[in-house]
């Protein structure tokens, strides 16, 4: 008996140690630097891109890098504390910003890897694109160079982030780059609404990561294989950190099967629900996508393999 208590002993000193020494591992270790293969290209811009990069930055960018003065000066991110104290940084026209001396090379390298300048992994709470078309990247890079007034030089300086422990395990373990494409991404064909649907809801506006399970087993380079693939589930924060769960927007009947195309438009262009409730933050109005795109969205939906999950009353 004595015995086996001291190798019992014995096991767990040796269970404390190697995880003692494994957060002192992860707590120390500086981030790895990636090599920066972004390729030597430059876009070229016209009114369209520019004005559509500028309407896909009030969709995507705007939520974290928009600032107190109206220019995308960057914020606090108070709905990503299980992470850190984060902040989103300026990415304005100021020699301080931290968009200040990219090249556009770089920045498609960016969107599409997660890559920075700097050779550093830009964590998950900054998105990435790898599904997007070489046209749409063009369009945010050709907005990030225009006069457009979120742009204007700010000299607002974003404190550095300060990542928990979990978000250092998670860097040291799982997060990881991804690959660089290797051939064209082709514009999806806007006439085929199912197709259509699908590059908005998967690829440019990022509806599935939110409704699915959980961000972190999202498959991103394989979106339908994610678990919950648009069933829900997945565990967000309000603006004020207190939890919200995402809804199935799925076609069963736990999910939105019973709404009309209609409901849907209504739902995600003005955030009204059938019911007459609002949806909340972090499920903003898409008050700047179009009739069309809401509705190749439904289009699609009516595709995806439906998942039994009870949503919240609202
Ligand atoms: C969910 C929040 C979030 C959204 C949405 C977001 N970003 Fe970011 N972004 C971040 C954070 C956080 C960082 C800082 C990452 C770091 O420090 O490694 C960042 C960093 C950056 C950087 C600087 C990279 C560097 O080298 O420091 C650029 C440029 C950028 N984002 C552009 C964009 C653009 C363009 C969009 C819209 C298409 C966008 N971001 C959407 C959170 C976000
Ligand atoms: C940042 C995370 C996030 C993104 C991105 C997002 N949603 Fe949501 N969505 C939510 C949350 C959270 C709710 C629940 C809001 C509430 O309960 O008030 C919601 C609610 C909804 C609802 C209402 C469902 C119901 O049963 O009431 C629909 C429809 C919807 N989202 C569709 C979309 C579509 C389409 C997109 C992409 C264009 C999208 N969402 C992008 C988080 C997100």
């Amino acid at each position: 008996m004595k015995r086996l208590l001291k190798v019992l002993l014995v096991i767990i000193g040796i269970v404390v140690l190697v995880l003692t020494g494994l957060m002192i591992f992860i707590s120390n270790k500086s981030p790895e630097v990636f090599e920066n293969k972004a390729p030597d290209v430059t876009v070229t811009p016209d009114s369209a891109k520019v004005a559509e990069g500028a309407r896909m930055a009030s969709l995507l960018c705007v939520n974290c890098h928009g600032g107190e003065d109206g220019t995308l000066s960057g914020h606090f991110m108070p709905d990503t504390k299980v992470f850190g104290t984060l902040y989103a940084p300026n990415i304005t026209h100021h020699e301080n910003s931290r968009l200040h001396g990219y090249t556009d090379g770089e920045l498609m390298y960016l969107f599409r890897t997660g890559i920075k300048k700097d050779g550093l992994y830009a964590p998950p709470w900054m998105p990435k694109f790898p599904h997007l078309s070489d046209y749409d990247v063009e369009c945010l890079i050709s907005f990030l160079r225009s006069d457009n007034p979120m742009l204007k030089g700010s000299d607002v300086v974003q404190p550095a982030p300060e990542p928990s422990f979990l978000a250092k395990a998670l860097t040291t373990f799982v997060f990881k780059p991804l690959p660089y494409p290797t051939e064209a991404i082709p514009q999806p064909n806007q006439d085929d609404p199912v197709e259509f649907g699908k590059y908005l809801a998967v690829a440019k506006f990022d509806c599935y990561g939110c409704h699915s399970e959980d961000f972190a087993t999202l498959n991103t380079m394989e979106p339908e294989k994610s678990p919950g693939f648009f069933g829900g589930g997945n565990n967000l924060l309000r603006k004020d950190g207190t939890p919200i769960i995402s809804p199935n927007i799925t076609m069963d009947e736990t999910g939105i099967g019973s709404w009309t195309e209609d409901q849907f438009v209504t739902c995600v262009r003005y955030g009204e629900r059938p019911s007459g409730i609002a949806t909340q933050y972090p499920m903003v109005p898409f008050s700047n996508m179009t009739e069309k795109e809401v509705k190749a969205i439904w289009a699609y939906l009516q595709t995806v393999p439906k998942i039994k999950r009870e949503n919240p009353k609202s």
